[in-house]
């Protein structure tokens, strides 16, 4: 249980009986006692007491008894609370005790759709796809293990204009040739060939065009060739997730042109509902509140003039259809910043049509780009998108010399091992740990460091608490008795006691990054704690207390770092 609610809940009533109405207590961890409580502070001018006077009171009506050991008014009027060792025991016991950590599941599920990833078929998955994809999983295992049913969406680009080019540069190449090039991983070359002769050659821009009538006719011919290009294109991207060690399979691909058959109906429908506008020859929807720089109205294009079906139209089917037919209350787009407001408008124009009506909302969880250590978009030197395969490869690569550095006693078999686990989890921790919502640069040096708020550190952590196990070759009884006598102890007891407030609070705002930022907390306490603590010369019950402390250290860095996506090796 979560200290700084069950501080508040016991709080709460009696600021309630001082002010005459409900007040938020406001407690917060503090240096001077565990926790500290302001509330009376701004109460004072509105009860017209002074904030010293309004605190004692509190504390006359609050039962805190069997919380605390010293609460006591301080300054000018906070009220300083120190938590009662036996108290905070029993909270570490019913910890240790508990197969999911304190965390429980959620008191109503929702059916969630996550749509993450979705790379465009022919083309490279880049460094963009990649903070999608590690968001999206991060996503998909904190809430499935709160209980929520989880459908993962890989709403792959998968239809549109540019496979009339793609198409017809398959036909040159002959179709043998073309499936060999592009199931080597070579889809970048194969798209810009195909783009440079459609920006070359007029014969070959009319044939695509004609192409693409085709497709869109639903010609079986053409209808083949475009398969063979999204099946050449998910095998490439399943090795990446394979690679990326993320939970995405063949039967989360739920691309584009899934939708193609429903766009009619949908559009239909806008129509019957009277949200259909003509701007241009193209049918529009105008949510109220979208404004351009000229304060017009913004249009959402559902219709293009030539009669096509774009992007706008293609989410709205996919909106219609999760909620309507999948019956999910929470959607999530895991989506760069600058697709905002298209997301917003789409939402916008689908609560219009009734599609996304309450309980089900629909949330943009945009972030940031990836940059270069010059602090501009990461480019490669030949000043090319970076390729998401090289850069795990690279990464791998440096884990895996770095573990045969680091410790020479693991075999190679276990090198390539913890490479693979150190490297990947660099990666994803590097995005996870910083703010979603801004850009982050890529800095090797820091990302595979052991010192840090790096995936390195924490599963370095993890190791060697694992490593005093089975050194030692002893197990931790969670029933023991725990004693908390040193500071230290104290302090990676409220650490551990703070797992379930964070997890609680990041399905919430899916800011990863306070996970990340208490798992760091959470081994910096343990390790100041195993420096001035020691655990098996201690006396038996001691020892015996602190061994549970270890254990409950390295479970909720496993399960944290495991909803992060990130292994933990036994041995680094
Ligand atoms: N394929 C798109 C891109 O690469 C992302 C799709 C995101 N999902 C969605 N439902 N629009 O930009």
């Amino acid at each position: 249980m979560d200290l700084e609610k069950l501080l508040t809940d016991r709080l709460a009533p009696a600021f309630a009986k001082v002010a005459d109405e409900p007040a938020d207590p406001v407690v917060r961890r503090s240096q001077r006692a565990d926790f500290q409580s302001d509330a009376a502070l701004a109460l004072a001018r509105r009860l017209g007491r002074s904030p010293r006077a309004i605190a004692a009171e509190v504390l006359r009506h609050a039962e805190l008894a069997d919380l605390c050991s010293v609460v006591e008014v301080s300054g000018p009027g906070f009220l300083n609370l120190t938590v009662a060792d036996e108290a905070l025991a029993g909270l570490v016991s019913a910890l240790a005790t508990s197969p999911r950590l304190g965390v429980p599941v959620a008191a109503s599920p929702e059916t969630v759709v996550i749509d993450y990833s979705a790379p465009n078929v022919a083309k490279e998955m880049h460094v963009g796809h990649l903070r999608s994809t590690v968001i999206g999983d991060a996503a998909a295992r904190l809430l499935e293990w709160l209980g929520h049913r989880v459908l993962r969406a890989n709403h792959l680009g998968d239809w549109g204009t540019p496979f009339g080019m793609l198409i017809e540069h398959l036909v040159d190449l002959g179709e043998v040739e073309a499936a060999q090039g592009l199931s080597m991983g070579d889809l970048d070359s194969f798209y810009k060939a195909a783009r440079a002769k459609f920006d070359a050659v007029e014969a070959f821009r009319e044939r695509s065009r004609r192409r693409v009538v085709a497709l869109q006719r639903g010609d079986e011919a053409t209808l083949r060739l475009w398969r063979l290009l999204v099946q050449q294109s998910a095998r490439h991207f399943l090795t990446v997730y394979d690679l990326l060690d993320v939970t995405l399979t063949e039967r989360d691909f739920h691309g584009e042109s899934s939708y193609n058959d429903v766009l009619g109906p949908v559009v239909e429908d806008l129509d019957r509902l009277g949200l259909l506008r003509e701007s241009e020859g193209a049918a529009c929807v105008f949510p109220p509140g979208f404004v351009g720089r000229d304060g017009a109205p913004l249009p959402l294009i559902v219709r293009k003039s030539d009669g096509g079906y774009g992007y706008p139209a293609t989410d709205l089917a996919a909106i219609r259809h999760r909620t309507g037919t999948l019956g999910a209350t929470r959607l999530l787009y895991m989506v760069g910043l600058p697709q905002r407001q298209h997301f917003e408008m789409v939402y916008a124009a689908a609560a219009q049509a009734g599609w996304l009506a309450p309980p089900a909302r629909a949330e943009h969880v945009g972030f940031g780009s990836i940059l270069g250590s010059d602090g501009r978009m990461l480019r490669s030197r030949a000043g090319e998108s970076v390729k998401l395969v090289g850069l795990l490869e690279e990464a791998i690569a440096r884990a895996t010399a770095l573990a045969r550095e680091r410790n020479p006693e693991l075999d190679e078999a276990e090198a390539i091992e913890v490479g693979r686990e150190v490297g990947i989890g660099a990666v994803k921790y590097a995005d996870l740990s910083s703010d979603r919502h801004r850009d982050y640069v890529l800095d090797w040096e820091r990302m595979l460091s052991l010192d840090g708020n790096t995936a390195p550190y924490l599963q370095y952590a993890y190791s060697r608490i694992r490593s005093i196990f089975r050194r030692a070759g002893v197990a931790a009884q969670p029933e023991a008795e725990i004693l908390l006598v040193e500071p230290a102890e104290r302090a990676l007891a409220f650490e551990l006691i703070g797992f379930g407030g964070v997890v609680g609070e990041v399905a919430v705002n899916l800011e990863f990054h306070h996970l990340a930022g208490y798992l760091y907390r959470l081994a910096a306490a343990f390790s100041a704690f195993y420096e001035r603590c020691p655990v098996l010369r201690a006396d038996p019950a001691v020892r015996e207390s602190r061994l549970v402390l270890c254990d409950l250290t390295a479970r909720v860095l496993r399960q944290g770092l495991y909803l992060l996506g990130i292994r933990t090796p036994e041995r680094m």
